[in-house]
């Protein structure tokens, strides 16, 4: 533990988790962030950021999958230590999270416990990545579980293990679904929509894509103040 006096405690850069469809604009979202930034490809799907000068890649290959664990870890923390980026993506959890899985059953044929052991990972990669004093950008792919109640409610969540999901998001600020709506895109992160949704850095619930990292009255309260 560790102690803070009062207003002492410093203030934490934001954590981000988006899930969404294929080709709703996951990847391209993270152009939105500020500074020099690192994007972990796990699904090689980085084309819309080819040409962004203050973005590096870490692109995985199919020699790292049997070492998949280590090779992140050891990255992330050579990534963090370098103080170099002011924001970290990891794109996208669901690829990585079933590589990890592959490594985890290929070592012992014990269902259960091998959930349990891919829970543990990744709530030691949140933690570390909280820890990092680095703002966070977390994709992972949609499911949608098709319209069974009368309302549609819980419709869609990230297409995760619902328990590794839940360790690894808990320490995320942010948690909403991406999608397209009449050729926009909109994040929701409306908890009472059912759906997987969180938000502890301000009191929307939908807004377009764009907004996610400055809204709207933000910009507004900027440009007055420099008025
Ligand atoms: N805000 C935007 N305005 C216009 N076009 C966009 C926008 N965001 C993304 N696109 C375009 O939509 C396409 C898909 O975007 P992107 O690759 O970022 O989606 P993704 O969710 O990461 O997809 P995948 O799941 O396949 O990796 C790209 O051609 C991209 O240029
Ligand atoms: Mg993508």
């Amino acid at each position: 533990m560790k102690f803070y006096k009062a207003g002492a405690i410093p203030e934490v850069p934001n954590m981000y988790f988006i899930y969404g469809d294929g080709g709703t604009g996951k990847t391209s979202l993270f152009k939105r962030f500020k500074g020099k930034k690192l994007l972990f490809s796990f699904d090689k799907s980085t084309n819309p950021l080819r040409n962004q000068k203050d973005t590096d890649f870490m692109v995985v290959e199919e020699d790292d999958f049997p070492n998949i664990q280590q090779l992140v870890v050891g990255f992330l923390q050579r990534a963090i230590k370098s103080g170099e980026y002011q924001a970290i993506a990891l794109d996208n959890v669901t690829s990585l999270q079933n590589l990890v899985l592959e490594n985890i059953d290929n070592a012992s044929k014990d269902n259960r416990q091998n959930y349990q052991k891919l829970q543990i990972w990744f709530r030691q990669l949140a933690t570390m990545l909280r820890e990092s004093n680095v703002t966070i950008y977390a994709t992972a792919h949609q499911i949608d579980n098709g319209t069974g109640g009368l309302t549609g409610a819980g419709r869609y969540g990230a297409d995760m293990n619902e328990k590794t999901f839940n360790a690894f998001t808990s320490v995320f600020d942010f948690v909403g679904r991406l999608y397209v709506q009449d050729n926009q895109r909109w994040i929701d992160c409306d908890p009472e929509s059912g759906n997987h949704g969180k938000n502890r850095i301000d009191d929307r619930t939908k807004f377009h894509a764009e907004e996610l990292i400055e809204s709207k009255q933000e910009e507004q309260a900027k440009e007055e103040g420099a008025a």
